[in-house]
């Protein structure tokens, strides 16, 4: 009796752990994929996965019939079952298929690393865009345009996106699961990732590299829009932005051990490009790797103390009067 109820726990701590897979809502479901790079390495996956599946149902069947069959044989005392040891024509058997399988497999597997690893073609149109992982954000640079922005990746649907990862600090890794595969963001190296979209939407990715205190809030937020809602997009960005007018916070601003130690507002004098750029801060709807969502409130909590906020964070805890902070959280959300 103690033995059947000690398997109905297991059983039931075992589905309860596989239930918690479930979520009606996965903003990161490989399994989903929204974009025809994300879609075959997917087409790799399932696949590779049944026929995994397959194989671990044979060997466990042979291994469930084995213990059951001669469990029986030698509880009636018939000794132990006939030993199969140097059967070549068995061994050679069981080397042969995994090889032959694992053979099978590397074919479209070969293919998709090579396919994926091509730059677009010039004719794709493809929009170039460098990512620099920092600790713990992302700072985005279009190349050809004049557009400078974090953790936030506008991208026009339908047309391939060229990444250019960069580390400044140590190694991170660009990940967009609905997307794209991973790809490692290694210090004194470029790689290359490329990622398309096939619907407007927000795509939600994150570091997925271990890169120290707060790897956790290194999110990032892939935005893709019509073609023509980025140009709107495009042109917003490309404006400069403007210095604030507010006595107290263009103090604090334009300090030089302060904001101006590492942001950059475009048009301005403050031209730091050691944080993130802020010049339309105003315009994204997260902060802090993505991690936040830019608000008022999450705004003031962070001036007041940013490693309150994300443990480890580069901007240190100014000791800012509440005064300072309301001016240049006005400020922030000026900046459209
Ligand atoms: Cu960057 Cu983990």
């Amino acid at each position: 009796m103690h033995m059947v109820r000690c398997a109905w726990r297991r059983l039931c701590a075992l589905a309860l752990l596989a239930l918690a897979g479930c979520a009606p809502n996965a903003p990161q479901d490989t399994l989903v994929p929204d974009g025809p790079i994300a879609r075959q390495i997917d087409g790799l996956f399932k696949p590779v996965f049944w026929v995994a599946a397959g194989v671990f149902f044979l060997v466990e069947g042979i291994l469930v019939v084995a213990l059951v069959r001669f469990r029986e044989s030698r509880r009636r005392g018939a000794g132990e079952p006939v030993q199969m040891h140097g059967n070549t024509r068995l061994e050679i058997g069981w080397t042969l298929a995994p090889a032959l399988l694992l053979a099978i497999v590397a074919v479209p597997t070969v293919a998709a690393i090579v396919t994926l690893s091509r730059e677009p073609a010039a004719s794709d149109n493809p929009l170039k865009v460098t990512v620099t992982g920092k600790q713990w954000w992302w700072d985005y640079k279009y190349e050809e345009l004049d557009v400078r922005t974090a953790n936030e990746l506008h991208i026009p649907v339908g047309r391939p996106v060229l990444l250019k990862l960069e580390s400044e600090d140590v190694i991170h890794s660009y990940w967009v699961p609905k997307l794209a595969g991973k790809q490692d963001v290694v210090p004194g190296q470029t790689n290359y990732l490329t990622i398309k979209a096939d619907k407007p939407g927000r795509y939600m990715g994150q570091c997925a590299e271990f890169c120290a205190l707060s790897h956790a809030n290194m999110r990032l937020l892939v935005i893709a829009q019509s073609e023509e809602d980025f140009d709107e997009w495009v042109d917003r960005q490309s404006a400069p932005g403007t210095a604030p007018t507010d006595a107290a916070a263009k103090a604090v601003f334009e300090d030089a051990q302060k904001c101006a130690k590492c942001h950059a507002v475009k048009g301005t004098d403050v031209l730091s490009t050691t944080g993130p750029d802020l010049t339309h801060f105003a315009s994204r709807k997260t902060f802090g790797g993505a991690t936040y969502e830019n608000t008022r409130e999450n705004l003031i909590r962070w001036l007041r103390d940013p490693p309150a906020m994300k443990p480890g964070s580069k901007m240190p805890r100014y000791d800012l009067t509440e005064d300072e902070i309301e001016a240049l959280v006005s400020y922030l959300e000026s900046l459209e």
